[in-house]
């Protein structure tokens, strides 16, 4: 079993991720922190209680963090991606959730605590409340067995600009301050998430399936309309599931060098590039003496498939 936090801007990829990390055997999910980005954190949060109760999960401690970026700006959100309420016009607003009365940050710092060296920390939206929790606590990387971040673009293009993944596009500084922290970071970004595809036969199986199968249905066609007038094609980015599945051990990684990750911070055209210190042809990448930062670059196929059935097949 894997201890999995999950840190979330519950939209619609994130709902999948939830789903999967709530119903999977191997993964324990000892709780949901909330951060801005695909919406503002009051919805994220209903969504995400939304998600969890679907599937009989409702006990899963769920506290709110950030509502904007680090450096004060203001909050941008992503409805044109994820719909005015996060999850393609299906969210149940008058959901409420059972808040305990702790912020994202002590929820982080709670479970470092209590799952100290078999926390996984798994963050799908901008790193706005894992960059607050080492500010309130530089020792947190101590107790945490590892981070994988569902974020950047090392070698593919952006997805809101040329050169920039929205997690981190949403907020630079904090990516970087994550990356800077003194632990083991594996970063699943778009070079990978974009070659994990959900497609519409995959919502057919979850259409004749129960009702997690049914609302994944349902809120994966304001997604694909989404990726569909984007790429040209009905197929969108398994992106936070394939985040969880990589920390979770539910899918192999083929090619996964490890080397320096920094984030572009000015206020330019690059801001929110990852930049990865690769060096040399496509896939011959070396290891880099004293890097902490693992970025997935291939992972085996199949995972989509095995996700679609999981959550499809939950009574
Ligand atoms: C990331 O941005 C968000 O819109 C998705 O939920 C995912 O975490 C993909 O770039
Ligand atoms: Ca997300």
């Amino acid at each position: 079993m894997t201890a999995v936090l999950l840190d979330v801007d519950t939209g619609i990829d994130d709902a999948l991720a939830i789903l999967t990390a709530a119903l999977h055997d191997s993964i324990e999910l000892v709780g949901c922190t909330i951060v801005w980005g695909n919406t503002d954190v009051a919805q994220g949060a209903r969504n995400t209680t939304e998600v969890l109760r679907l599937v009989g999960h409702g006990d899963v401690p769920v506290a709110i963090g950030a509502a904007g970026p680090r450096d004060g700006s203001p909050a941008r959100f992503s409805p044109e991606v994820h719909g005015d309420d996060g999850l393609g016009g299906f969210a149940d607003r008058s959901v409420e959730p059972v808040l305990g009365g702790e912020s994202a940050v002590e929820l982080i710092l709670r479970l470092s605590h209590e799952r100290a060296g078999e926390l996984e920390l798994v963050a799908v939206g901008p790193l706005t409340n894992v960059a607050a929790a080492l500010d309130a606590d530089p020792s947190l990387p101590e107790r945490v067995r590892h981070v994988t971040i569902m974020g950047g673009a090392a070698l593919a293009p952006g997805n809101v600009s040329d050169a920039a993944e929205a997690n981190i596009w949403h907020d630079p500084e904090a990516a970087q301050v994550v990356l800077d922290a003194s632990w083991d970071l594996t970063m699943v970004g778009l070079d990978v998430t974009m070659t994990s595809l959900i497609t519409d036969a995959h919502r057919e199986r979850l259409a004749a399936g129960g009702a997690a199968g049914r609302f994944s249905a349902a809120i994966l066609d304001h997604y694909l309309g989404y990726y569909e007038g984007w790429t040209g094609t009905r197929a969108s980015g398994n992106h936070d599931a394939l985040a969880l599945a990589v920390a979770a051990g539910l899918v192999r990684t083929t090619l996964s060098p490890i080397v320096d990750v920094t984030v572009d911070c000015s206020h330019g055209p690059a801001r929110g590039r990852t930049v990865a210190e690769l060096e040399g042809e496509w896939g011959t990448w070396p290891d880099r003496e004293g890097a902490r930062h693992r970025v997935v670059m291939e992972v085996e196929p199949g995972f989509e498939d095995a996700m679609v059935e999981l959550i499809a097949s939950a009574r």
